[in-house]
C-alpha cells in the first residue's frame, strides 16, 4: 500500500474555517428566510394552565406563535424512531409541545416566528404562559430512595445488569479489598456552534434541512418519522458543524420544530438555539454516583469487582451512560457484578458526552487501582501489567488487538516513571507540592450495524471525487478520507476531492462512539479499490494498452499510473487510457457490511495516561504540569489530525477533572451556570505540555483498514491519572469530580 495512509496532512477545511468562508447551517443564504425563536419553560415541573399569545401575534413582523394548542401532533410515536441511522432511538423519546405538561426547565413550550431574528426575539418576550407548578426533583440526593433497576440502558443498547462468576464468594475470599464511592457532577458539551436548523420546503412538498449534526441521515430519518414525510422527500445538508462532543449525535426536537414552523408559515425558517438553550435542549452527562469494590490477592491480582452506579434520568427515558462497561473488561478477573440504578428527575434526558461512560467509570476503577497499589506496595504500572488480559474477560474471546501492555510500558518510559517514590507528599518546589499519577485508558470499539457506503469517480483528466455522507464535525474526517482514497486508488492527494455532509451521498452511519473513521474508511477504501480494479480491468482488456493481456493482480498503481509490478516501464496512466478510449469518467460504489459484534473477538481500544501536577500547599490550586498519553487505536489514517484528536481528548479530561460541572439550583430546577462564563472549560493557560504517542497493533478484525478510532480514547483515564497525581502530591484522595480546591484545603493541610 502506498504511504498516503498514516501520512501527515493538514486539515483541508482549515482555510475555509479560518477565513470564514465555511458556511454553517445557520449561515446558508436563503431568500425570504424567517426566523424562529424557542421559548423554554422557566419552571421544571408544571402544567400549562393558560397561553396568551395575542400581544406577540400582533407584534411587528410576527408570522406565527406555535404552542401545544396549535402545533400539529407529530406523526409517529417517538419511541419508534430510528434516531441514529439504523438504530432504534438511543434515548430520547420525548417530543415537546404535544400537551400541557412540563417535565423539565427549558422544555420547549412555544416557537415564535417572525421576519427577522430581532422581531422574533422581541415577540417571544410578549408571550404569556401561566403554569401550575409542583416542586421539582432534580438532584441525585433527592431520588435515591425511589431508584429502580432498568432492564436496559443507553437507549436500549445495553443491559441494566451484568454478572460473571460469583461476586459474593470472590469478594469474601479476596485477601485485599478496596471499596469507595465516587461522585460526578453533571457535564455539558458546549460546542462552539450552538445547534441550528434551517428548514425550507419546496412547491412539491420536498424538504431541505440544513442541520449541524453528527450524521445527516439521522436527521433525515428522524424528521421523516415525526413529520410523516418519506425520507426520500427530505434532504439534509450538514457541510460544517462547529463541534459536538455528543450533543449533536441524537436528533433533538428543535430540528423537526424548524420544519414544522416552516410548513406552518409557508416560508423557509431558521431556528438557532442560544447558549443557554444548549444546556436544556441537547442532553448532558448525567449527575452520578458509583460504588466500587475491588477484591484482590496479596500480589495485586484482581479476583472480584463489584461496580454499582446510581444516576439521574428524565421522566421518559431509561438513560444511563455505560460507565460500567470498560471497567468490567479492562482486567482479567473471574467474578463481577455491575448494576445500573436510575432515578427519575425533572431533567431532559442525558446523552452521549465525551467518552460516554468510560470517562466516569474508568475514573472510579483507576482511582481504586491506585489505592490498591499503595495498599499492597506494588508500583501502579506494575499492578496494571499484572492484571492485563489477553482475552475479553466477559466472553473469553481473544482481543481483535490490544497493545495495552505496550502502551503502559511506552508511557512509563516517555514520562520517566521509573524510580518514582510512591510515598505521598515527598516532592516540593516552593509552595508547590508535586505528584505524579497514571491510569489505564479503555474504550469499546463500536461497529455500525448497517452497510456503509461510498462512491468514487475518476474523470479522464485523472481527477477523482469520492463521496460519502459523513459529517465533518471537527474530527478531520474529510482530510483522513482524502488520504484513504488517494492510497487505495494510487493517486496523489491533490488529485482527490472528498465530499461529505449530505443525504444525497451514499449513507454512512452517524459518527458516534469514535466509530466514524472506521466506518467511513471501510466504505471509501472499498469504493476506490473497486474503481481501481475496474480501471485495471479496462487496461488489460484493451489491445492498445501497454498492459494488454496482463494479469490484473500483477498491476500496481502509483501516481495515477498503472504498471506491471515487475516491469515498471510497461504501463500507462488512468488518464491516458480513459482519453484514448473516449471514456469521460468511471465510477464505483463501495459497500461495507460490518461483521457482527459477536464474531469471536473482543473489540476494545486501549491506552495509558500519565500526569504530573503541582498543588499549591496554601491555596489548594491544582496545576497540571505535563501529561503523557499512549494509545493503541489500530491503523492511524492521518498522523496529524489523530494527534490533535488524542491531545484534545486529554484536555477534555483535564476539564472533566478540574473544571467542568453544571450545578442544579434545586429550588427552581434550573441549571445555575448555563453559560460559557460560568461553565468552565480549559483554555490555553490551563493546558500543559501534552505528549501523545501511539503503539502499533496488528488489527485485521474490526474493518478492512484496521481502524479503531481516536475520537474518545484520549479522554479516558485522564481524570484518574490527575486524581492519583493529586493524591501523590498531597495525600488527599479525590473521589468527586471536578476536584475542588476547598476539598484539598480542608483535607490536605
Ligand atoms: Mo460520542 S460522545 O459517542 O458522540
Amino acid at each position: 500500500m502506498s504511504p498516503a495512509i498514516g501520512g501527515t496532512l493538514a486539515r483541508l477545511d482549515g482555510r475555509a474555517k479560518v477565513s470564514g468562508s465555511a458556511r454553517y447551517s445557520g449561515e446558508v443564504p436563503i431568500p425570504h428566510l424567517a426566523h424562529a425563536v424557542l421559548i423554554g419553560a422557566p419552571v421544571a415541573n408544571a402544567r400549562i394552565t393558560a397561553v396568551d399569545a395575542t400581544e406577540a401575534e400582533q407584534s411587528a413582523g410576527v408570522l406565527a406563535v406555535l404552542t401545544h394548542l396549535n402545533l400539529p401532533k407529530v406523526a409517529m410515536q417517538p419511541s419508534l424512531l430510528p434516531s441514529l441511522a439504523g438504530l432504534a432511538a438511543p434515548g430520547h423519546t420525548f417530543f415537546p409541545m404535544q400537551d400541557d405538561t412540563v417535565h423539565y426547565a427549558g422544555q420547549h413550550v412555544a416557537v415564535v416566528v417572525a421576519d427577522t431574528l430581532e422581531r422574533a426575539e422581541h415577540a417571544a418576550t410578549l408571550v404569556r404562559i401561566d403554569y401550575d407548578t409542583t416542586p421539582p426533583v432534580t438532584l441525585l440526593e433527592e431520588i435515591k430512595d425511589q431508584a429502580y433497576e432498568p432492564q436496559k440502558i443507553f437507549g436500549g443498547l445495553l443491559p441494566g445488569r451484568q454478572v460473571r462468576g460469583d461476586i459474593e464468594a470472590g469478594l469474601r475470599d479476596a485477601e485485599v479489598r478496596v471499596e469507595a464511592m465516587y461522585e460526578f457532577a453533571a457535564n455539558h458539551h458546549n460546542p462552539i456552534e450552538p445547534s441550528t436548523t434551517t428548514a425550507a420546503w419546496d412547491e412539491v412538498g420536498r424538504l431541505t434541512l440544513y442541520d449541524g449534526i453528527q450524521g445527516p441521515t439521522s436527521t433525515q430519518l428522524t424528521a421523516a418519522a415525526f413529520l410523516g414525510v418519506p425520507p426520500a422527500q427530505i434532504r439534509v445538508v450538514s457541510n460544517y458543524v462547529g463541534g459536538s462532543f455528543g450533543s449533536k449525535a441524537m436528533v433533538w426536537p428543535h430540528a423537526t420544530l424548524a420544519a414544522m414552523a416552516a410548513r406552518h408559515v409557508g416560508r423557509p425558517v431558521r431556528l438557532a438555539l442560544n447558549r443557554e438553550q444548549m444546556f436544556t435542549s441537547c442532553g448532558h452527562r448525567e449527575q452520578q454516583r458509583q460504588h466500587l469494590t475491588l477484591g484482590a490477592r496479596a500480589d495485586g491480582k484482581l479476583v472480584a469487582v463489584r461496580h454499582h452506579k446510581l444516576s439521574l434520568t428524565s421522566h421518559f427515558d431509561d438513560w444511563a451512560e455505560p460507565s460500567l462497561q470498560s471497567p468490567a473488561i479492562i482486567y482479567d478477573y473471574p467474578n463481577y457484578e455491575g448494576i445500573y440504578r436510575l432515578g427519575r428527575g425533572n431533567i431532559n434526558t442525558p446523552t452521549f458526552t465525551r467518552a460516554p461512560g468510560e470517562a466516569t467509570g474508568m475514573f472510579a476503577m483507576e482511582s481504586a487501582m491506585d489505592e490498591l497499589a499503595e495498599r499492597i506496595g506494588v508500583d501502579p504500572v506494575e499492578l496494571r501489567l499484572r492484571n492485563c488480559s489477553d482475552t475479553d474477560p466477559a466472553t473469553g474471546d481473544p482481543w481483535s488487538s490490544s497493545g495495552l501492555r505496550e502502551c503502559l510500558e511506552r508511557g512509563a518510559e516517555l514520562f520517566g516513571w521509573a524510580g518514582r517514590d510512591p510515598r505521598p507528599r515527598q516532592r516540593r518546589e516552593g509552595n508547590w507540592l508535586i505528584g505524579t499519577g497514571m491510569a489505564t485508558a479503555a474504550y469499546p470499539h463500536a461497529q455500525p450495524v448497517n452497510p456503509q457506503r461510498a462512491r468514487a469517480r475518476i474523470y479522464s483528466d485523472g481527477s477523482v471525487i469520492v463521496e460519502a455522507g459523513v459529517s465533518e464535525f471537527g474530527t478531520g474526517i474529510s482530510t483522513a478520507m482524502t488520504l484513504v482514497a488517494a492510497d487505495g486508488l494510487g493517486v496523489t492527494v491533490d488529485q482527490v476531492r472528498f465530499a461529505g455532509g449530505n443525504t444525497d451521498m451514499p449513507n454512512i452511519t452517524a459518527a458516534v462512539g469514535s466509530a466514524g473513521a472506521g466506518a467511513a474508511s471501510a466504505a471509501v477504501h472499498l469504493s476506490v479499490t473497486a474503481l481501481r480494479e475496474q480501471l485495471i480491468g479496462m487496461a488489460v482488456a484493451d489491445e492498445q494498452s501497454p498492459l494488454h493481456g496482463a494479469d490484473p493482480a500483477a498491476v500496481v498503481v502509483e501516481g495515477g499510473r498503472m504498471a506491471l509490478r515487475d516491469r515498471p516501464d510497461a504501463g500507462e496512466t488512468y488518464s491516458a487510457m480513459l482519453q484514448r478510449k473516449l471514456v469521460p469518467d468511471v465510477e464505483a460504489i463501495g459497500n461495507w457490511i460490518p461483521p457482527a459484534q459477536d464474531v469471536g473477538h473482543g473489540m476494545h481500544t486501549f491506552g495509558a495516561q500519565f500526569a504530573e501536577v503541582g498543588v499549591d500547599a496554601e491555596l489548594g490550586l491544582i496545576r497540571v504540569r505535563r501529561m503523557v498519553g499512549v494509545f493503541a487505536p489500530g491503523r492511524v489514517l492521518n498522523r496529524r489530525t489523530a494527534h490533535s484528536q488524542l491531545m484534545g481528548g486529554m484536555l477534555w479530561g483535564l476539564g472533566q477533572t478540574l473544571l467542568e460541572a453544571t450545578r442544579m439550583d434545586a429550588r427552581s430546577g434550573r441549571w445555575a451556570n448555563a453559560s460559557l462564563a460560568d461553565y468552565l472549560v480549559p483554555v490555553n493557560a490551563d493546558s500543559p505540555d501534552v505528549v501523545v504517542d501511539t503503539v502499533e497493533v496488528h488489527e485485521n478484525v474490526v474493518n478492512p483498514l484496521g481502524v479503531k478510532g481516536v475520537g474518545e480514547i484520549g479522554v479516558v483515564g485522564v481524570a484518574a491519572a490527575i486524581g492519583n497525581a493529586v493524591y501523590h502530591a498531597t495525600g488527599y484522595r479525590a473521589r468527586s469530580l471536578p476536584i475542588a480546591l476547598d476539598d484539598i484545603l480542608s483535607q490536605a493541610s
